[in-house]
């Protein structure tokens, strides 16, 4: 090992909830191939979740849906290749863990076993307790994610806001509190009120990372092609944009095509 990957030192479920313990928020972004995975080591990211926005973003479907189980160790396998700090935690897509526990637990166990990843995420709280419960029972570390929980969208019918109404922020909290007590290292909250996210922080032990749930939480996520600017249809108001890649791609693709017409590229000294 060389001295550099020996000082490099890999972030782990109890640093996570160190981080926790003193106030220190916790980042967190999507990648799904080797190229952004390595920049997003390099910067500094905390967690790497190879989502299945994947299915979105990647492939071009219009849900989180159609993504298959070789699909996110493909992306999971390149993403693990690229890095050496971070956490990288994989989602088990749609149909790979809900049916019974034993499939959930077999799906976790490819995912960890043919990536090299270092953790799963699972979508829903009391639905989904057995599967959970088999998956930590075999060491594997689980994530889990409430609130607008992409997977189900066919049952919301919408993208809209979540647990804006007591009944369903109760079941919320209860989730939480089924997925902490199950022994889950963090949870994602997506799209719910600030206030309601901050009760969840307040009330479960362990991180609370936010994507749309405001800031009183203990890290945020965003899914990088959207927090790049490359998605232009998806501008939720929760999303800050810090780059604006998808103008920058534009304009290095069509000064390339102009110096490929008008034959100035390649000159004499890109030439052998
Ligand atoms: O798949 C994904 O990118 C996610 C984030 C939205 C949290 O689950």
């Amino acid at each position: 090992m060389s001295q550099h990957q020996s000082e490099i030192k890999r972030v782990t479920t109890h640093q996570l909830q160190a981080m926790k313990n003193r106030g220190e928020k916790i980042s967190m972004l999507t990648a799904y191939d080797y190229s952004m995975a390595r920049i997003l080591g390099m910067a500094g990211i905390d967690v790497i979740l190879v989502g299945d926005s994947a299915s979105n973003v990647m492939a071009g479907n219009e849900t989180t849906l159609p993504i298959t189980l070789d699909q996110m160790i493909y992306h999971a396998t390149s993403v693990v290749k690229a890095i050496t700090r971070p956490f990288v935690v994989v989602d088990i897509p749609f149909g790979s863990y809900q049916g019974n526990s034993s499939e959930a637990l077999r799906s976790a166990i490819r995912i960890m076993k043919e990536s090299g990843a270092h953790g799963v995420k699972v979508e829903g709280g009391e639905e989904i307790r057995e599967s959970v419960v088999r998956i930590l029972s075999a060491g594997v570390p689980v994530m889990g994610h409430l609130g607008l929980t992409p997977q189900s969208i066919f049952k919301f019918g919408t993208y809209a806001v979540r647990a804006k109404e007591q009944e369903e922020a109760d079941k919320l909290i209860r989730d939480a509190k089924i997925l902490e007590d199950c022994g889950c290292f963090a949870i994602v909250l997506e799209k719910i009120p600030a206030e309601l996210a901050k009760k969840v922080a307040e009330e479960v032990r362990i991180p609370i990372i936010g994507i749309g749930a405001g800031p009183h939480v203990d890290g945020q996520v965003l899914v990088i092609h959207d927090m790049l600017g490359i998605t232009q249809e998806f501008q939720p108001r929760f999303l800050r944009t810090y780059a604006d890649l998808d103008a920058i791609m534009t304009k290095a693709f069509t000064q390339y095509i102009e110096d490929v017409k008008s034959s100035d590229f390649p000159n004499e000294k890109e030439s052998y």
